[in-house]
């Protein structure tokens, strides 16, 4: 048995065929309307109180922060209206010990910490001069309403939202574990930690990254009808898409809804599917023995099942396992010189025992991505990764190839359930139909300004038949090819085939998070002014 043939089996593992997409964008469907009907579904389908995408008009100067899976921004962003904003950010990695600490405080204070470092740094003018006055002024707020900066707070977990700056921790996810913070309104954990430190902030929206994909893409490429979902392929995965609201039925049951059915101008809801968790019952995932037995080892076991095959946190764990079970098996000549053809640094293949290889959580997934996409001569760049990550030293081309094979296989699989999600998205929401009718009426009337300045897309064709996905996250930015895994899926799938493939748009989003949360934070400020004291 050769290690190429060895490498051959393992990725055959991942293989996930054409039939087996197609029953997964049924079920994905299927899930997708039971999430609307009630609650305590696979698919949770949160209904976000936003009802309406931007168009690239919006104005002001608003304040961001977002607690992803992996760092923690704050950030100010000025929209110029036209399309453009200027954004300006500070970046911290969460300390892990704070993605487990024993009460929500520790973490709340922390973040609250970081913007009043941020305001210090970036605002300080505007920052001093409120202190000042808060000290001078005697009344109990010390501060006048506009000088408070609207914030909009990106929150990367389920999160069941009763209302637009109002929403109960549902679980963690990712390397998130705080038990004490769930059924907790985040939104007032984190603004008791803002007030403590007296700053001039108001968290007016709650906004789940995905959500704020959605806005961000849709202020930055106007000039058609807007985007329909936001997606993230980073640490997690999950995507945020536009709905009609009709179709909510599970708010009807709420009263919180029928003030959102009340002020619900546009008849569609943004909501937030959580389809990290689609099909946790695995119906129609595929489940390899290294995709369950880091599901069995992680500390949310049986949920999050789709974001476990998909998302960045995860992959590098589903290599990892596939090259240790190669490993331990003595008859694979796995990194090991004997087999090996001669590599040219003459010395002897050797996985040192203190390997990340054989650490939970050891490889990251960006070494996937550097393996996947190595056209290097010898497979040197893979090699030296394997060197310098994974402390295996003087690896053969034998060997990176292995490694390269694998990797791309589990890259494919994740980008072929990528595509799973989008496509049902399309599919449910009737897009490519509406998109058709759209294209042979012509372009609405709105879109004829052709706006030339757009700042994260740009050279996309103003067209009436197109539908738009805005996406963001380590994956789809640096992953090699995951775009094109993704389309080539997309081309298997009842119902969208070629045509429609061509027809879908996906555009990155940079940092929309950032910018979608500040776009909701104007608009919840917006409601808010007329609506004090309520
Ligand atoms: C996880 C979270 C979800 C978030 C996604 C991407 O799936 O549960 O809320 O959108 O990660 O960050």
């Amino acid at each position: 048995m050769t290690l190429a043939d060895e490498a051959r089996r393992v990725a055959a593992e991942f293989e996930y065929s054409k039939d087996d997409v197609n029953k997964a964008v049924k079920e994905f469907i299927r899930e997708m309307d039971e999430g609307l009907t009630k609650d305590g579904t696979e698919l949770s389908q949160i209904p976000t109180y936003v009802t309406a995408v931007p168009n690239g008009t919006e104005k002001g100067l608003y304040m961001a922060v977002d607690l992803g899976g992996t760092n923690f921004r704050v950030c100010s962003i000025q929209l110029h209206g036209n399309t453009t904003f200027s954004l300006t950010q500070s970046k911290v990695a969460i300390p892990k010990e704070l993605m487990v600490a024993k009460t929500a405080k520790e973490l709340f204070a922390f973040l609250a910490k970081q913007i009043e470092k941020f305001l210090q740094t970036h605002h300080a003018e505007h920052y001093q001069g409120f202190v000042r006055r808060r000290k001078t002024i005697s009344n109990d707020e010390g501060f006048r309403e506009e000088e408070v900066f609207n914030l909009g707070f990106t929150f990367s977990f389920p999160v069941n939202q009763i209302g637009i700056n109002k929403g109960l921790l549902m679980r963690w996810t990712k390397g998130f574990d705080i038990n004490d913070a769930i059924g907790k309104d985040v939104c007032a954990l984190l603004q008791d930690e803002i007030d403590a430190l007296h700053l001039p902030v108001r968290v007016a929206a709650l906004v789940n990254d995905t959500v704020g994909t959605l806005m961000a893409r849709s202020y930055t490429s106007p000039g058609k009808k807007g985007t329909l979902l936001g997606a993230i392929f980073g640490t997690g995965t999950n995507g945020a898409y536009v709905e009609k609201l009709s179709k909510v039925t599970k708010l009807a049951a709420s009263s919180s809804a029928a003030d959102a059915s009340t002020t619900n101008t546009t008849g569609n809801m943004i909501v937030n599917t959580e389809w990290g968790s689609f099909d946790n019952t695995l119906k129609v995932l595929p489940n390899t023995p290294y995709d369950a037995a880091l599901d069995a080892d992680s500390n949310n076991p049986g949920i999050q099942m789709f974001e476990k095959r998909v998302s960045g946190m995860f992959l590098g764990e589903i290599l990892r396992r596939a090259l240790v079970a190669l490993l331990n098996n003595p008859a694979v000549p796995l990194f090991a010189d004997d087999t090996s053809a001669a590599n040219e640094l003459h010395s002897t293949t050797n996985v040192d025992e203190s390997s990340p290889l054989f650490t939970r959580w050891g490889l990251d997934s960006s070494f996937l991505s550097t393996a996947h996409g190595d056209a290097s001569l010898g497979l040197r760049m893979t090699r030296q990764a394997l060197d310098r990550d994974l402390a295996v030293s003087a690896a053969s081309e034998e060997d990176a190839a292995a490694v390269k094979l694998i990797a791309a296989a589990i890259g494919r699989r994740a980008a072929r359930l990528a595509a799973v999600a989008i496509a049902a998205v399309v599919l449910n929401t009737g897009a490519l139909d509406a998109a058709a009718a759209a294209a042979a009426t012509g372009p609405p009337t709105t879109t004829t300004t052709t706006t030339t300045t757009t700042t994260t897309t740009s050279q996309e064709e103003e067209a009436g038949d197109e539908i738009d996905v805005g996406v963001d996250g380590s994956l789809v930015e640096f992953y090699p090819g995951f775009e094109e895994y993704i389309r080539e899926a997309f081309r298997e799938i009842d119902g969208i085939g070629a045509a429609g493939e061509r027809r879908i748009r996906i555009g990155i989003a940079k940092d929309g998070s950032g910018v979608g949360a500040a776009l909701i934070a104007l608009v919840a400020g917006q409601v808010a002014g007329g609506e004090e004291g309520e």
